[in-house]
């Protein structure tokens, strides 16, 4: 089969938003305690951050993460991990049925932010709590001094202001299985009270309200009417939240996952414009894709099923390399709505279904799945180009039918430097993709990897034992003639080729 595209300059999405690539950390099962945390840990430093996970973060190219849930913060009281850890009390987690130490909170946190290089995104609890917590760990958080609560975090030693921009108003709070779980009226109201205090303390924070937990929940769409009914002029984001698996294992509808996040992004810009057309405001919102990846979601139990234990082994999947293809094709969503989608979080980083596994007191390890987010993150730049692929179809049984080839390209005006990023979603066939260049003359080819999903390669995990068994490889299948480029995609496979 045969596909093709133009890469042209002049025609664009948009700026690429280094905040695309965020994950995130929830105090849930082994995501903080044995992933990011653990003292002891040959590899921990003074403050038990384990500098194997930092140095896997920075390489996955992380720019941002949200934190500390999730589900976990609609039941958290925040001061609850704050000043000595010998005062810390030990609480029941409600969301997970865990034990938590609160050993590691708001300023730890913000020490391994700073020490790997990431922005945080913080997220306040509206389950269990209100304006007048979120306000306080506002002046807590960002107050310079000389208040209760700022001298209290100075009495904590932590002198300077966190500073922290990007703030979530709860956590999917339009979910029954969240402690606190409101109507949209009752969320709609309490996040634009809440928006509206924290913007009285500092009218340049950015807030994200919260959308609906999944495309399915019966509420979508009118949920996120709604509340931005509520917030439209006090928030500068809505979120979306979306995970994929292979149902009953259809493994074609499950590499067309891209299609469906599109969808999705698609349904939440309407009705965001919508209630924007309503109000007759000039403003748009953005969207904070805050929850996003593959996960099993079928094997796991539920919460109900849990023991009461402090950090369990909880939702560790072990990623495939279509698992890895589809994370690809997930981010080349992304990108192509560089324009609507403000922010992203790959949900989780360590541990918890995520590029980065861990073993208490050994080593850490990238999953599949790390590979296409750290090449993607690393070598997309620039400006989003609106490439228009011509695509011959497959027939999906959740989806219809979907284009084989799913793609975007990033184009670097500094350097002139392009990122061509394309999924072959077709498990039968290759693709020969042909771009056309002519809008970009001169470039040459400086490589091609592949994540060949297909055949006996489908299955091949990353352990322990095992850790680089998956990885991309560099292939040689590219030809240019006349200025087009020909480049081959195996069956079932993620490719990113980098021009330059
Ligand atoms: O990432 C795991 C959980 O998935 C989060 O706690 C919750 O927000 C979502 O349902």
């Amino acid at each position: 089969a045969t596909a093709r595209l133009t890469l042209d300059p002049g025609f664009r999405v948009g700026d690429l938003n280094r905040r695309l690539f965020g994950s995130f950390v929830e105090h849930m099962g082994r995501s903080v305690y044995t992933g990011i945390h653990e003292p002891g840990h040959p590899a921990a430093d003074a403050d038990g951050l384990r500098q194997d996970v930092m140095d896997l973060a920075r390489e996955l190219g992380v720019t941002l993460v949200r934190y500390p849930g999730g589900n976990f913060v609609s039941n958290y009281r925040w001061e609850d991990g704050v000043g000595p850890a010998a005062d810390r009390p030990i609480r029941l987690d409600y969301a997970w049925r865990s034990i938590e130490s609160n050993a590691f909170g708001l300023n730890e946190f913000m020490t391994w932010a700073g020490r790997t290089g990431v922005e945080p995104m913080m997220a306040v609890n509206l389950g269990t709590r209100g304006v007048a917590e979120a306000m306080d760990l506002l002046e807590y958080a960002n107050h310079p001094g000389g208040t209760a609560l700022s001298d209290l975090r100075r009495s904590h030693g932590v002198a300077e202001p966190h500073g922290i921009r990007l703030w979530c108003l709860g956590n999917e709070m339009d979910g029954p299985w969240q402690m606190g779980h409101k109507t949209a009226e009752e969320y709609g109201r309490l996040a634009a009270e809440t928006a509206r205090a924290m913007k009285r303390f500092d009218p340049t924070l950015q807030l994200v309200a919260c959308g609906s937990s999944n495309a399915y929940i019966d509420t979508f769409a009118s949920w996120e009417a709604t509340v931005l009914e509520h917030t439209y002029e006090h928030v500068d984001m809505v979120s979306l939240h979306a995970y994929y698996q292979p149902v009953d294992g259809d493994v074609d509808s499950f590499l067309a996952s891209g299609a469906e996040m599109d969808q999705m992004i698609g349904s939440v810009v309407a009705t965001a414009d919508h209630i924007g057309a309503k109000l007759r405001s000039k403003k748009k919102i953005k969207l904070s894709f805050d929850e996003w990846n593959v996960w099993y979601q079928s094997r796991f139990p539920g919460e109900s099923a849990l023991e009461w234990r402090t950090a369990p082994r909880l939702i560790e999947d072990v990623y495939d390399t279509v698992d890895a293809v589809v994370v690809g094709s997930l981010l080349i969503t992304l990108l192509r709505h560089a324009d609507r989608v403000d922010v992203a979080c790959q949900a989780q980083l360590a541990n918890i279904i995520a590029p980065i596994m861990t073993e208490p007191g050994g080593p850490a390890w990238r999953q599949t799945v790390f590979h296409p987010f750290a090449l993607t993150a690393r070598h997309a730049r620039g400006t989003v180009l609106r490439v228009e692929p011509r695509s011959p179809v497959i027939e999906t049984a959740r989806y219809g039918e979907v284009p084989a080839l799913w793609a975007t390209a990033t184009y670097d005006e500094e350097s002139g430097d392009v990122a061509v990023f394309a999924v072959n979603r077709d498990r039968t066939s290759p693709l020969t993709v042909t771009l056309d260049l002519r809008p970009l003359p001169g470039l040459r080819v400086a490589g091609h990897v592949v994540l060949d999903g297909s055949g006996a390669a489908a299955a091949a995990v990353n352990t322990r034992e095992e850790p680089d068994r998956v990885r991309p490889t560099a292939v040689d299948g590219t030809r240019t003639e006349d200025g087009r480029l020909t480049v081959e995609l195996p069956p079932a496979s993620w490719s990113m080729v980098r021009l330059v």
